[in-house]
C-alpha cells in the first residue's frame, strides 16, 4: 500500500481553450493561456489499496456514476504506465465553488494527476505530469504550471503545459452563481464543435489570438493582453451561443459586470473582463487598479481577489 497527497490550484484562461482535436488523449484544437490562481486549493490522497474496487470520495462523499467513472479511467491510465493492477482510494477535498465555471476539474485533476502518479510510484517531470492531468481535464494540464502557463496543442508528446512570463496582474473574481451549471463544458464544447457554424473561424482565430497574447506577454504590455483577453472571451461565449441547440452561459449579472468594466476603462482604469462555462466573470487589472475594480464589481456581485498562484506540489499525507 502506498499514499501520497498533492495540492493544486484553478487556472482562469486568458485565451481559451474551447475545442478538441482528440477525445481519447484530450488533445486540444488551439493553444492557450492562463492564469493560475492562488485560491481555492483542491487537495488529493491517493492511497492504493488490495481492494477490487476503486473508491472515490470528494469532498466527504463516496461518488458513484459519472465522476467515479472519470476518475477510475484516469487511475487506469496511470495504472498503465506504471504497469500496475491494484485499486486505489482516492480522498479530495475541493474548495472552488464546483462546477460554476471556476475550473474545479482543473484544479481536481492537476492535484490527482501528482498525487496518483506518486502513490503508482512513477517519478514524473513536470512536461509529462502536465500531459498526465491533460487526460483527465484540459485545463488540469495548466494547473501544474505555476504563475502563467501556455498549453500548447500538437500530438500526445507535445500537448503540454509550460510557464510564461506575464505582465503583472490580479484578478477579481465575481461569483454571480455558484450553482450546477446547465450544459457541461465537456458537452458543450462537443455540441459546440458539431452545430456552430462558428466554430471553424473560432479555431482560426484563436490559434492567431493566442500568438498576438505571447507577444504582448513577451512584450509585457498589459494593455493589449488585456484587450485579447476580453474579446478572446466574448468570442468564446459567441461561438457556443451559435450551437444548436443554443447554449447561453452569461446571464444578466455578467453582462452587467462586462458593461462596469468597460465603464471602468472609460474612466481610464486598466481593467478586462473574462468569464468560462458559466455566468461568473473574472477581472484581471494591474495591482494598483484591484482595490477600486473589486470595490466597483463588489457592488453588483460577491467578489475575491486571486493572484498569480503556485503549481501542483506534493503535500504530506494528512
Ligand atoms: C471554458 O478543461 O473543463 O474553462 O478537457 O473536457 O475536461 P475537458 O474541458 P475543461 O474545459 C475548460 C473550458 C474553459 C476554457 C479554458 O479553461 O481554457
Amino acid at each position: 500500500m502506498t499514499v501520497a497527497t498533492a495540492q493544486a490550484h484553478p487556472n482562469i484562461a486568458l485565451v481559451k481553450y474551447w475545442g478538441k482535436a482528440d477525445t481519447a488523449a484530450n488533445l486540444p484544437a488551439t493553444g492557450s493561456l492562463s492564469m493560475t490562481l492562488d485560491i481555492f486549493p483542491t487537495t488529493t490522497t491517493v492511497r492504493t489499496t488490495d481492494d477490487h474496487a476503486d473508491r472515490v470520495v470528494l469532498n466527504g462523499v463516496e461518488r458513484d456514476g459519472t465522476v467515479r467513472e472519470r476518475v477510475v479511467r484516469f487511475l487506469d491510465h496511470v495504472r498503465g504506465l506504471a504497469g500496475r493492477d491494484d485499486r486505489a482510494e482516492v480522498v479530495s477535498w475541493n474548495t472552488v465553488p464546483s462546477a460554476a465555471g471556476l475550473a474545479s476539474s482543473a484544479s481536481g485533476f492537476a492535484a490527482l494527476a501528482q498525487a496518483a502518479s506518486e502513490a503508482y510510484g512513477l517519478h514524473l517531470d513536470t512536461r509529462a505530469l502536465s500531459r498526465l492531468a491533460r487526460r483527465g481535464s484540459g485545463s488540469a494540464a495548466r494547473s501544474i504550471i505555476p504563475r502563467f502557463a501556455v498549453w500548447h496543442a500538437g500530438d500526445d508528446e507535445r500537448s503540454f503545459a509550460e510557464p510564461v512570463e506575464a505582465p503583472a496582474i490580479e484578478m477579481v473574481i465575481a461569483t454571480v452563481d455558484a450553482g450546477e451549471k446547465a450544459v457541461s463544458s465537456r458537452e458543450a464544447m462537443k455540441r459546440t464543435a458539431l452545430t456552430s457554424p462558428f466554430y471553424p473561424a473560432w479555431i482560426t482565430s484563436t490559434a492567431q489570438t493566442l500568438e498576438s497574447a505571447l507577444e504582448a506577454c513577451r512584450a509585457g504590455d498589459l494593455d493589449r493582453l488585456g484587450r485579447i483577453t476580453e474579446t478572446n472571451a466574448l468570442r468564446m461565449h459567441a461561438v457556443i451561443q451559435g450551437s444548436d441547440p443554443s447554449i447561453r452561459y452569461l446571464t444578466p449579472v455578467s453582462w452587467s459586470i462586462f458593461d462596469a468594466v468597460a465603464r471602468l476603462r472609460a474612466e481610464g482604469l486598466r481593467a478586462w473582463a473574462t468569464a468560462d462555462a458559466g455566468p461568473n466573470v473574472c477581472v484581471i487589472c494591474p495591482p494598483e487598479d484591484t482595490a477600486v475594480v473589486a470595490e466597483r464589481i463588489g457592488a453588483l456581485a460577491e467578489v475575491v481577489v486571486a493572484r498569480p498562484g503556485p503549481g501542483s506540489a506534493s503535500r504530506e499525507p494528512a
